[in-house]
């Protein structure tokens, strides 16, 4: 078949994308890898930025995410066994809604199919032919098992960092930019009431630790662990134990334990390609960057980018305009590379380093005490943390 915008990946991006292109009246086709359950099981990112929920509200997706979403006006660094508050909505006039990723993505394939907007789950052997060309293709086999085809004007590679798109993309075209860290995060989510009304992101000499939730009766919880870490390593009991350990304060704070509804380790690393475009294949989101967790950036910036490439599309196709299309890696690079800084200063002086030495480590300490107790310092994470306004 036929269609505008060919786009592989039914993440955030990907079905946000397919979204924004159908407000401005152009069709595109979202082929998927995993089943329609999968995608809306997968526990993964929680926090939206609040130009993210600007942006879902203006496109009318925002409906249950303004009836069960969670706005935080502030959130806790945990360290020196005590909290420290940086108070978001006091000093950025923003706040952060919580509102699981896998919510997001059934909120926007629910809109999508509402609106008889095509997405083929469980498609096999997705490939990309004549990328340089004007009439790039995508061939892939259908869930029922057929060999299909579709033609395109241009296709979005939204399929995360494992995907087949950026691949694609002939050799020396991609500059990349990575960096890695010596830790990865195991993430669980209990059944059971947060054990604190606000984010905690601690500083700990056994390592990190991140308290977060989902709802008032799910809470959703993360420890620093080595890279190479065996999840079979982590019995419930052992995970509960070091959570414990790491978020204990000197006074009241009772962490409330429950059933675990997942549990998984997430590897760390920073990564950015530049340009996120050869000719007429786009890279939006995790196929073009990844930022550690710790700045909870990640699902974020696939929003942008995407707010940025359906302008782009849409000048294309509809006005026969290139300059959005031209621009539409640098304007996205700005962001994603703030994105990454903030993260990578959230990770460094949040976590445990194994090379540390003592200097190291009083330097990390001296860095939290500044910024939870200079104005300046406290802003520039607040503003960052809440989301800087879209270009
Ligand atoms: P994705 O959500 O990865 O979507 C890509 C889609 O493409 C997937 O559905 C995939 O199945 C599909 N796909 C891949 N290959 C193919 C193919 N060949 N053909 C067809 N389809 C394909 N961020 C945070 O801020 N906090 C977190 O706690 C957090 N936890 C994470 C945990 C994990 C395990 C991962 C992988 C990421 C996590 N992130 C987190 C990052 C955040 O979830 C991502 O930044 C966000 O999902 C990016 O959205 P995306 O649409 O670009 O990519
Ligand atoms: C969550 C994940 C993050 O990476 C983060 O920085 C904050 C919260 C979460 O899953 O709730």
């Amino acid at each position: 078949g036929r269609v505008p915008v060919g786009i592989v990946g039914a993440g955030p991006a990907g079905l946000l994308l397919s979204h924004l292109l159908h407000l401005a009246g152009i069709e595109s086709v979202v082929l998927e890898a995993r089943s329609r359950e999968y995608v809306e099981r997968r526990v993964r990112a929680g926090v939206l930025e609040q130009p993210t929920v600007d942006l879902l509200r203006e496109v009318g997706i925002a409906e249950r995410l303004d009836r069960e979403g969670m706005p935080h006006h502030g959130l806790s660094l945990r360290f020196d066994a005590a909290d420290h508050r940086i108070a978001l909505t006091e000093l950025t006039g923003r706040c952060i809604t919580v509102y699981g990723q896998q919510e997001v993505v059934k909120d926007l394939i629910a809109a999508r199919l509402a609106a008889d907007g095509r997405i083929e789950f469980e498609v096999t052997g997705v490939a990309l032919h004549d990328i340089d060309g004007d009439a790039p293709r995508i061939s892939y086999v259908d869930a029922a098992g057929r060999p299909a085809e579709l033609r395109c004007d241009v296709v979005a590679g939204c399929d995360g960092f494992h995907g087949i798109c950026r691949p694609s993309i002939p050799a020396g075209v991609l500059t990349e930019y990575q960096h890695t860290y010596p830790f990865a995060w195991l993430g669980i989510l209990a059944k059971t009431p947060p054990s604190h009304a606000e984010l905690i992101y601690t500083h700990h000499e056994r390592g990190f630790a991140l308290h977060s939730m989902r709802s008032p009766e799910l809470t959703r919880l993360y420890l620093q662990v080595d890279p190479d870490e065996d999840i079979a390593d982590w019995p419930d009991e052992r995970v509960w134990a070091e959570l414990a350990a790491r978020l204990a304060v000197d006074g009241e704070f009772t962490l409330h334990e429950g059933p675990l509804l997942d549990k998984g380790v997430t590897p760390m690393r920073s990564f950015v390609v530049e340009p996120m475009r050869y000719r007429r294949l786009f890279l939006a989101g995790d196929a073009a960057h990844i930022v550690p967790p710790t700045g909870a950036k990640g699902m974020n910036l696939a929003v942008a980018d995407v707010r940025v490439l359906a302008r782009a599309l849409t000048a294309l196709l509809k006005e026969n305009r290139t300059d959005l299309a031209e621009s539409y890696s640098d304007t996205c690079l700005r962001r994603v590379w703030r994105a990454e800084h903030f993260s990578w200063w959230m990770t460094s002086m949040l976590h445990r380093f194994g090379e540390h030495d003592a200097f190291q480590r009083r330097l990390q300490l001296s860095q939290l005490r500044y910024t939870v107790t200079s104005t300046a310092a406290a802003t520039s994470l607040a503003e960052n943390y809440v989301g800087l306004p879209f270009d």
